[in-house]
């Protein structure tokens, strides 16, 4: 028979059990079949780092040279807060807490724009995801194997000093200061481990230079890769 529990307990354990519950029920999965992504082969690229890395920035450079489709969960995600939904509140009260939200969330955004791209893609570069290692793991077993890891690796002071300077003009919710100090605790605690996980697919990048420096390393990373698969 199971140990009964202390008097005292019963009721917080029920309260939290009940709004376990309740998060869990409002998380609801899309059917999507990735098997078309699957077995397209296309050459998957995680692109992390702590925030104000240079993510975007060197995304950007990839795109135009390689011709891959770019996917940051940060956009898919302000894009649901844009799109006004009920879902959208929450998801912006969490990024504004410098949080993650939810993995199931990130996972069916992802998902869905990969599918849609994939008839024209000829790689893709997921930036910012995985920000977990839960994330990285439901990622191979629902997609597909992640091809390359790029971590754009950075002091947390270049890191702050960056953010803030852009807070100045970007209007997002998360770049002030208390907010990006909650953002570098979350990256050391929960994204780190990833970059741990998956160190064998791993570049270690320095991303405290110029961009264009950091650039010539992200290229001779994607060419022994493309070269690989060739
Ligand atoms: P996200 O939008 O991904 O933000 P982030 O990781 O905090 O990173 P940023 O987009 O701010 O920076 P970046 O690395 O792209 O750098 P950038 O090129 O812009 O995520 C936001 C939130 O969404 C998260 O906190 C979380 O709540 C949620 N979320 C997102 N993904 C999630 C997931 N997978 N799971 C759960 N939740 C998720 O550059 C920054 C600045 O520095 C720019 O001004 C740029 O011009 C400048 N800069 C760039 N490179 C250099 C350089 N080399 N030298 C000098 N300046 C540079
Ligand atoms: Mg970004």
């Amino acid at each position: 028979m199971a140990a009964p529990i202390a008097k005292g307990w019963r009721d917080p354990l029920i309260l939290v059990l009940i709004v376990y519950g309740a998060q869990a029920a409002q998380i609801e999965r899309k059917q999507i079949d990735s098997t078309p992504l699957r077995e397209s082969g296309v050459p998957i690229i995680w692109v992390l780092g702590g925030p104000g890395s240079g993510k975007g920035t060197q995304c950007e450079r990839i795109v135009a040279k390689y011709g891959f489709t770019h996917l940051s969960s940060g956009d898919l995600l302000r894009a649901e807060v844009q799109s006004g939904s009920p879902r959208g509140q929450q998801l912006n009260a969490t990024m504004e807490r410098g949080e993650l939200v939810p993995l199931e969330v990130v996972l069916d955004l992802l998902k869905e724009a990969m599918l849609t791209k994939l008839s024209s893609s000829k790689g893709y570069l997921l930036d910012g995801y995985p920000r977990e290692a839960a994330q990285g793991e439901q990622f191979e077993s629902e997609v597909a194997p992640c091809s390359l890891v790029l971590f754009f690796n950075c002091s947390d002071a270049t890191l702050t000093e960056r953010l803030l300077k852009r807070g100045q003009s970007s209007g997002r919710v998360d770049d002030n200061e208390e907010t990006i100090k909650k953002r570098l605790n979350t990256f050391h605690q929960h994204s780190k481990p990833v970059i741990e996980k998956y160190a064998s697919k791993c570049k270690d990048i320095n991303a405290e230079r110029a961009p264009d420096d950091i650039f010539k390393d992200v290229e001779t990373s994607i060419d022994a890769l493309l070269a690989a698969k060739a």
